[in-house]
């Protein structure tokens, strides 16, 4: 089992699968086994950052069970020590995967023999996406400095916060309601935050709550901020770091900042990573902070979890019916 690192984004387009094929390739340079995989069902392309063609049986082979094993579907990317499991273009995204379907990837994923398996999930925070994301305490989340990615950010974040706490809890619990009616009857900016409502919570729960809570302190995000621009970029980081803190009592690392980089665009065509045809780029000065970060980091365990079918915007829907229902 090698140390999983998912890598989502609230907002499309922020650079992830660039940041996924370029880190990659810096961790495999620093003598490690890396196997990249391509989880953006609907817009497959980590193939295309490494240059690989697209030949290839992908996840999608799992999905419509031609294939068991994420292991067979491994391939060379060319690049010592580099390896792939591509994507396939068959969903519009994760989020309609079947539930047994998850669970299978899930598995095999952590099955997967590397030093590091980086797993590019598609863009937002649909429940599939944030479930494996939510398979490290530490994943990476992407954005750029401006203000709608900094929001989407957030709301990813948030998305994690309250999906972790539901599956801290069993299938049909009284927990499980009490999130849902937390979720429906907040107002934004009032009453209590997503962290006072935990506590509270946590405090009635027993064991579970106990260690829900746990969890949340635990969950560290690595955020990495792509496409810079300057200084002013700073405040708006800060600004996601404090407001996670207070309100989800998520604390966050920032383990790069990354420049916006005209090479980037520019080296598309040249089918290899960046880091290959342009190592001292500032593109690739920013993924090799992250890396180091990264190779220094204390080996975490996964977050241990319910793994159920019944999410947490089912139970709001069922419980909006029952509100709707005439009376009889
Ligand atoms: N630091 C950067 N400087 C300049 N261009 C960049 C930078 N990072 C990414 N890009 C460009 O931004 C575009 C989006 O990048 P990428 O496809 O990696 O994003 P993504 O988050 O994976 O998108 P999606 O959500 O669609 O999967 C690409 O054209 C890429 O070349
Ligand atoms: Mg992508």
């Amino acid at each position: 089992m090698g140390i999983l690192i998912p890598i989502g984004s609230g907002k499309g387009g922020v650079g992830k699968t660039v940041v996924t094929a370029n880190l990659g390739t810096v961790l495999a340079g620093y003598g490690k086994t890396v196997i990249l995989v391509d989880l953006d069902l609907g817009g497959a392309n980590l193939h295309t950052c490494l240059g690989v063609r697209n030949k290839h049986p992908g996840v999608g082979s799992i999905v419509w069970k031609k294939e068991k094993k994420l292991e067979n579907l491994v391939v060379e990317t060319g690049i010592d020590r580099l390896f792939l499991v591509p994507g396939d273009n068959l969903l519009p995204g994760t989020a309609n995967l079947d539930f047994f379907t998850k669970r299978r990837i899930m598995k095999e994923l952590q099955e997967l023999t590397a030093d590091y398996v980086l797993v590019d999930l598609g863009a937002g925070a649909s429940y599939n996406i944030i479930d494996f994301w939510l398979m490290a305490h530490n994943g990476i989340v992407v954005t750029t400095p401006e203000i709608p990615a900094i929001l989407n950010a957030y709301a990813f974040l948030k998305t994690a916060a309250y999906r972790l706490l539901f599956r801290s809890f069993s299938k049909g619990s009284e927990e499980r309601e009490r999130i849902a009616e937390f979720v429906v009857n907040r107002v934004e900016g009032q009453g209590d935050t997503f962290l006072a409502f935990a506590e509270s919570l946590a405090a009635g729960g027993g064991a579970k709550g106990a260690k829900a809570l746990e969890e949340i302190t635990r969950l560290r995000p690595r955020v990495v901020v792509n496409m810079g621009a300057g200084q002013e970029d700073a405040t708006l980081a800060q600004r996601l770091r404090e407001i996670s803190s207070r309100n989800l009592g998520i604390g966050m690392e920032y383990i790069s900042y990354i420049m916006r980089d005209p090479y980037v665009s520019a080296s598309l065509s040249d089918r290899a990573p960046l880091a290959v045809t342009a190592p001292d780029s500032a593109f690739v000065r920013g993924v090799r902070m992250a890396a180091e970060r990264i190779l220094k980091a204390p080996v975490s365990d996964a977050p241990s979890l319910e793994l159920d079918d019944e999410d947490l915007f089912s139970i709001i829907e069922r419980a909006m019916d029952e509100d709707t229902a005439p009376a009889m």
